[in-house]
């Protein structure tokens, strides 16, 4: 008897594929996410399901999917994912870290430049028919290199980030995280600092934590005010990190000079006022948008929700201690 999977949404072939060999396998046909009741209804006899952070994981999914023994998620974030109820269920959950760092390192990236040199603004000028030229005095924008890089969230992504600002000389300072980075600290010789000192010291910040009750709206009115004038604030993690309206406040005001963003608090909404401004780039949550990126995420996915069904121990699970607990006889 093959196991019943369920695949949320279309993923690469080569996660697919590892499914289709073992699995009995149904994979969403439409390039949208399902209703919450086509979510409930496909579930009803899964013993696996590898889903997409815009599904919501949680009592009322696991309620409805009584024949599950895992869930995978095709992310590295997991806010949407319960997962202290997976736990108390005795279920295994997972998510895909590693393999997405590097393409989302290089998205804040290209964000930090296209704020900081106006690529977008620029482009669209020319774009709409206007072709200022050359000129000593327009468009000036802010040079990166020497500049200090701020990591909010010195996990994997934010230390991808600060290892490729090496080749442009800056001094990286930190904030968050609960663990000493060692590779932040010796490697980078980056400071950790307050989340005060953080704010005040910082030419450009880049969000990388995950979403949490610590972190949301940790970049409210308050904190953008205690930014430089001249900031860029880079957003690949979550949007809800950030009170959007209060951003737009701040940029409207020139508080802040400019922001990167790839996620938003209401997403796919954007905040009202937001993509009227002329200082901001905006993407629609591209950051492991590479095929190198999804493809592992694909596949590692896929192999998390195998080892479920086969009772052993995901590469990547975010509550291990439920296999440990029944491989050594649950009471
Ligand atoms: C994308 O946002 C992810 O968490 O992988
Ligand atoms: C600019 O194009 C320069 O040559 O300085």
């Amino acid at each position: 008897q093959r196991p019943r999977v369920v695949v949320t949404r279309m993923i690469p072939e080569p996660g697919l594929s590892l499914l289709r060999d073992v699995c009995d396998l149904w994979v969403n046909p439409e390039d949208r996410p399902l209703t919450q009741d086509e979510l409930f209804s496909r579930i009803a006899t899964a013993e696996g399901v590898l889903g997409q952070l815009t599904d919501r994981i949680d009592a009322g999914f696991f309620e409805a999917a009584p024949k599950l023994r895992g869930y995978a998620n095709y992310a590295v974030g997991f806010d949407n994912i319960d997962v202290p109820e997976a736990t108390r269920r005795g279920l295994p959950v997972s998510n895909t870290p590693d393999v997405l760092t590097t393409a989302t390192a290089e998205m804040a990236w290209a964000l930090l430049f296209a704020v900081a040199r106006r690529v977008v603004e620029t482009d669209a000028l020319l774009r709409s028919g206007v072709c200022p030229g050359w000129g000593p005095l327009k468009f000036l924008g802010q040079e990166v290199t020497g500049k200090t890089l701020g990591i909010f969230g010195p996990g994997r992504i934010g230390t991808a980030m600060a290892r490729m600002s090496r080749g442009f000389a800056m001094p990286v300072v930190f904030c968050g995280g609960r663990k000493p980075n060692q590779a932040l600290e010796r490697e980078l010789g980056a400071t950790r600092l307050d989340f005060d000192a953080f704010l005040r010291t910082a030419d450009f910040i880049s969000i990388h934590a995950p979403l949490n009750d610590q972190t949301r709206h940790a970049f409210d009115a308050d904190a953008l005010a205690r930014m430089k004038p001249t900031a860029i604030l880079i957003n690949t993690g979550r949007g809800p990190v950030i009170d959007e309206a209060a951003l737009v406040g701040a940029l409207r005001e020139g508080r802040i000079a400019g922001a990167g963003l790839d996620v938003y608090e209401f997403e796919p909404r954007l905040a009202e006022g937001l993509a009227a401004l002329p200082n901001v780039v905006l993407t629609p949550h591209i950051g492991s948008a590479t095929s190198t990126a999804r493809e592992g995420m694909a596949v590692l996915a896929a192999k998390n929700l195998l080892a479920m069904l086969a009772g052993q121990t995901p590469p990547t699970c975010l509550n291990p201690e439920v296999l440990t607990r029944s491989t050594g006889g649950r009471s």
